[in-house]
């Protein structure tokens, strides 16, 4: 298909659009991105450049949503990285499950706050499904977790709630065990578990908005979202996150990204291989 080619001033107009709408910065060096992904969607809709499609967004909020859509990046994977869900299996869901165990919590609450098509809030839930089929927190599978999982993007979301995946985005990161255990094939669609899938509860929202009526959580994923967004918007994002943790809660970045220079609030932990961070008890 051919692409439309973006103007120094067009350039200008969609960095300061999308980043005041979804925080994501795009550099001038990656200008081929608005081409690549906008090109189609200002053709479809009759537009000649890109000053034509920025004037339909800003009277159609599908055109706008379309828009925000096509800049996000949903690249995700089973267990990414491996060591934060052992981080969760050795270290946190032990913890955590001890205070359900002597009446300190009643529930342990997480977020998945960038949970894209799934794979992450319901690779915590094959953890917890896994430590209560050995035995070790049957808790976790009556009742006492919950995991709030959000996204910006509405239609990643319908993929997430589905919980149906292709063998494609089941071979990345899936273990055959696993998958053997927890799904059914229907044809070549691998179908999650419905228990897999109840704890976890999805819902849209805009990390650039306020998110406390998610209420308090005592695990908060936060992984390969933040490095889209400018050094400004991640102090204030993690300022926020930190304010929705439980006291001695623990927050998970993902294995490129830092908190160093956007955020105090937090204790750098390490354990398995990898990173983890528990919210300073003074602050
Ligand atoms: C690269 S994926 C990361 C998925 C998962 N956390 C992981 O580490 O595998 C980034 C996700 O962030 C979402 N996103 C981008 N900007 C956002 C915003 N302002 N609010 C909420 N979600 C956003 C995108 O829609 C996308 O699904």
């Amino acid at each position: 298909m051919t692409s439309l080619i973006i103007s120094e001033t067009e350039l200008t107009l969609f960095q300061k659009f999308i980043e005041k709408e979804c925080g994501i910065t795009i550099s001038s060096d990656k200008a081929y991105l608005l081409e690549t992904r906008l090109s189609r969607l200002a053709i479809e809709n009759a537009c000649n450049n890109f000053t034509d499609l920025y004037k339909i967004s800003q009277s159609d909020p599908s055109i706008k949503n379309k828009i925000i859509e096509a800049m996000t990046t949903n690249e995700t994977l089973w267990f990414r990285d491996q060591w934060p869900y052992e981080i969760l299996k050795e270290v946190i869901f032990p913890e955590l499950l001890q205070k359900v165990k002597s009446g300190e919590k009643r529930q342990i609450r997480f977020w998945s706050a960038a949970c894209s098509s799934g794979q992450e809030p319901y690779s915590i839930s094959l953890v917890a499904h896994e430590l209560a089929r050995l035995g070790k927190g049957k808790e976790l599978t009556t009742g006492a977790l919950s995991i709030t999982a959000t996204d910006l993007s509405k239609s990643i979301l319908f993929i997430a709630k589905a919980g149906r995946y292709d063998g494609l985005s089941i071979s990345r990161g899936m273990p055959e065990e696993l998958r053997d255990r927890y799904f059914k094939q229907d044809g070549r669609v691998y179908v999650l578990d419905e228990a897999v899938r109840q704890v976890v509860q999805f819902q849209q929202l805009n990390l650039m908005n306020p998110f406390t009526e998610l209420g308090r959580f005592d695990v908060i994923m936060l992984r390969n979202v933040a490095i889209y967004f400018s050094a400004e918007f991640k102090k204030e994002l993690f300022k926020k996150v930190a304010q929705c943790l439980n006291p001695d809660g623990y927050l998970f970045i993902g294995a490129s990204e830092s908190l160093i220079g956007y955020s105090d609030d937090f204790d750098r932990l390490e354990a398995c291989g990898g990173a983890y961070y528990k919210l300073k008890r003074s602050r």
